[in-house]
């Protein structure tokens, strides 16, 4: 066995996967959108919206998203005949709009080419909305081909696998060159499925679990002590802080709800009508009215966070409201808001009882 403080001389990238392999098969994850070792490869409609989901979401979020978006849109048919403003709206609390826009829009160049995803993974990769990871994702998981998969997990993996000391985002094609490395010919979507769970319950960012991992012997970052130390990350900059109002305007029990423009923050999704607020800039166009304020809600995007300052109001003093729908108060769940303004109606209704 390896000794602690002795770094491993050989490396043999076959050897490294058996194990992982071998590891996998008595302790993969069962998943609603996984195939067991051994069974045969999963629908690739099934890998494909997981793997959408998955993007910047953890296992535990997605499971309840995933099992909603299949009872709703069984195949990729379905999903691409299905409304704009449903998917959105099943869509909501997921979080980064832009991938469910992209979702649609993948579905429907797939049912234009009969229903039938691409095989390989340029031809996935041409799709809209699948990135590198995701192309070859799906091209390894649903379709056994062998290519290489890259996520945080198997980032942190690799890194520690081979003592990669270069800061992230920049040591990411050196993490990449050495995944290649041991990616196999076979099994190559068993491979990065044991690689993200490895990566998601041995080998964690904090405290590994190296007495555990099957690749210790193998394991340069175990091997120099120490491996929590990588991935190394450059260090982050600060996120600014914006400033936004959000309007409740509420009569006769129901509330005002707009949608968002296509683009941009949150595009598409139903919102509360708001001053503008966006990635850049803190709002500005408030809304005509006597306006009292509520409280603030705050939540964290990717880029900033924001401080949303909630305002209510009584519709009867307004004179010019925003072109959008009027929503029932007690069925606010059911409208698909996304997270901040999920928050802010919450933050309403709590106000006005009590
Ligand atoms: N994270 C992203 N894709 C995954 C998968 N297929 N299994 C487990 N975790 C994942």
């Amino acid at each position: 066995m390896q000794a602690r403080g002795q770094v491993p001389v050989l490396f043999n990238p076959d050897l490294i996967a058996g194990k992982l392999l071998e590891w996998y098969d008595a302790h993969a994850r069962r998943l609603p959108w996984r195939r067991l070792p051994g069974e045969p490869l999963q629908e690739p409609y099934r890998v494909w919206l997981s793997e959408v989901m998955l993007q910047q979401t953890t296992v535990a979020a997605v499971g309840p998203y995933f099992a909603k978006f299949m009872d709703r849109w069984p195949t990729v048919n379905d999903l691409a005949a299905a409304d704009d403003a449903d998917v959105m709206a099943a869509w909501a609390g997921l979080g980064y709009y832009a991938r469910a826009r992209n979702l649609l829009a993948c579905a429907r160049a797939v049912a234009a080419m009969g229903g039938v995803f691409p095989d390989s993974e340029p031809a996935l990769r041409a799709l809209p909305g699948l990135g590198d990871y995701t192309a070859a994702a799906v091209a390894a998981i649903a379709f056994g081909q062998r290519a290489v998969v890259v996520d945080a997990n198997v980032e942190r993996v690799v890194a520690r696998l081979f003592a990669i000391e270069q800061p992230l985002p920049g040591a990411r094609p050196a993490i990449r060159l050495a995944t290649g490395q041991v990616t196999p010919e076979t099994r190559a979507g068993d491979f990065a499925q044991a690689m993200m769970d490895l990566g998601a319950t041995v080998c964690t960012a904090r405290s590994p679990r190296c007495m555990l991992c099957p690749l210790r012997a193998d394991c340069q970052g175990y091997a120099h002590g120490s491996p929590e130390r990588l991935p190394v990350k450059a260090a982050k900059k600060a996120k600014p802080v914006r400033q936004g109002r959000a309007f409740w305007v509420e009569r006769d029990g129901k509330v005002l709800l707009v949608q968002r423009p296509g683009r941009g923050m949150l595009g598409g999704m139903r919102a509360l009508p708001d001053d503008g607020w966006s990635a850049k800039g803190d709002g500005a166009e408030g809304l005509p009215g006597e306006w009292r304020c509520g409280g603030v809600v705050r939540h964290s995007f990717t880029h900033f966070d924001l401080e949303l300052q909630l305002m209510l109001c009584d519709a009867a003093e307004m004179d010019s409201l925003p072109a959008g729908e009027w929503w029932p108060v007690e069925g606010i769940e059911a409208a698909g808001l996304p997270t901040v303004f999920a928050k802010a109606a919450r933050l309403a209704i709590a106000e006005k009882k009590g």
